[in-house]
């Protein structure tokens, strides 16, 4: 299924990921809802898009992380028909979990798992009832497996694998596909944000995770892991022992 009408959703679309797949959106003919915390970036990016393919563009300047906030977004997925959803906003830590600041551990299992569970049980009424939809879920290669000093970053995002995938089986029969997005590192300022600039260098680009979003989202597929290298790893996780993984994934995440 291709979509090129109608109105979009990007949750975290002032920068990174979220940006390139609002831009991808709008190209393809799509108007975009734009929510982040940084209003200036969104107003910059919805004058960019109207302005380049003349669709539609409005922006909710929200932090998902709280529950209040998240409830004008929640209100726009409920009356606006959104075709497409992407819960792409998501943040990292980087260190042993008994270190970790605890109000920022439940700001990112509020943003990574509640907010975009939410806004998810909010739009799915309206796509069931219209017969067509989609919701992309911004997982990670993170959720194949625990990562010691990432730890409660890696099962927020086995929670947003599971929980798409569980989506994608229920929803299938009613025309709507939930696609859970796995790409590992990226060149966005995610790393920075996590404390870790220096972390994993060999990252893929914007556009090769733009890339393998759309084209399994095409193909109505459950799960898309971006890049051989990624999904070689991600998938080997299951049948290594777990003494081993633990140990690589550890390694790939510490700080140089
Ligand atoms: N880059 C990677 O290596 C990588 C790998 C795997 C998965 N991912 C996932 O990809 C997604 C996008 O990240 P990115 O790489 O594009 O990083 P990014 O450039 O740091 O973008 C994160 C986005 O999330 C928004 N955001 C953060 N906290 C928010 C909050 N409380 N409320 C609303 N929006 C919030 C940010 O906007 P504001 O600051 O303006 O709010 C920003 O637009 C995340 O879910 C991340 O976990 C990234």
């Amino acid at each position: 299924m291709t979509y090129t009408s109608g109105w979009a959703m990007v949750t975290g679309a002032s920068s990174g990921l979220g940006r390139a797949f609002a831009t991808k959106l709008a190209a393809d003919g799509m108007s975009l809802v734009l929510v982040a915390r940084s209003g200036g970036l969104l107003q910059d990016l919805a004058d960019e898009l109207r302005e380049a393919y003349g669709v539609e563009a409005h922006v909710i300047v929200a932090d998902l992380a709280d529950a209040d906030a998240r409830g004008p977004v929640i209100a726009e997925l409920e009356t606006r028909d959104i075709e497409v959803l992407i819960n792409n906003a998501g943040f990292a830590t980087s260190g042993d979990f008994a270190d970790e600041n605890p109000a920022r551990i439940a700001e990112m299992v509020s943003l990574n798992c509640l907010a975009l569970t939410m806004l998810s049980r909010a739009v799915v009424p309206g796509m069931i009832a219209r017969g067509r939809g989609a919701i992309v879920n911004v997982a990670s290669t993170a959720a194949f497996q625990p990562i010691p000093t990432m730890g409660t970053y890696a099962a927020t995002k086995a929670f947003v694998l599971r929980l798409s995938m569980a989506m994608w089986h229920e929803l299938r029969p009613s025309g709507v596909t939930v696609l859970a997005l796995c790409p590992g590192a990226t060149e966005t300022d995610f790393w920075k944000v996590a404390g870790n600039p220096d972390g994993f260098r060999r990252r893929r680009t914007i556009d090769d995770v733009v890339t393998t979003c759309f084209d399994a989202l095409a193909k109505g597929s459950p799960v898309a892991i971006d890049g051989v290298l990624n999904a070689v790893l991600a998938r080997s996780a299951a049948v290594v022992p777990a003494r081993i993984t633990l140990a690589v994934a550890r390694f790939i995440a510490r700080r140089p």
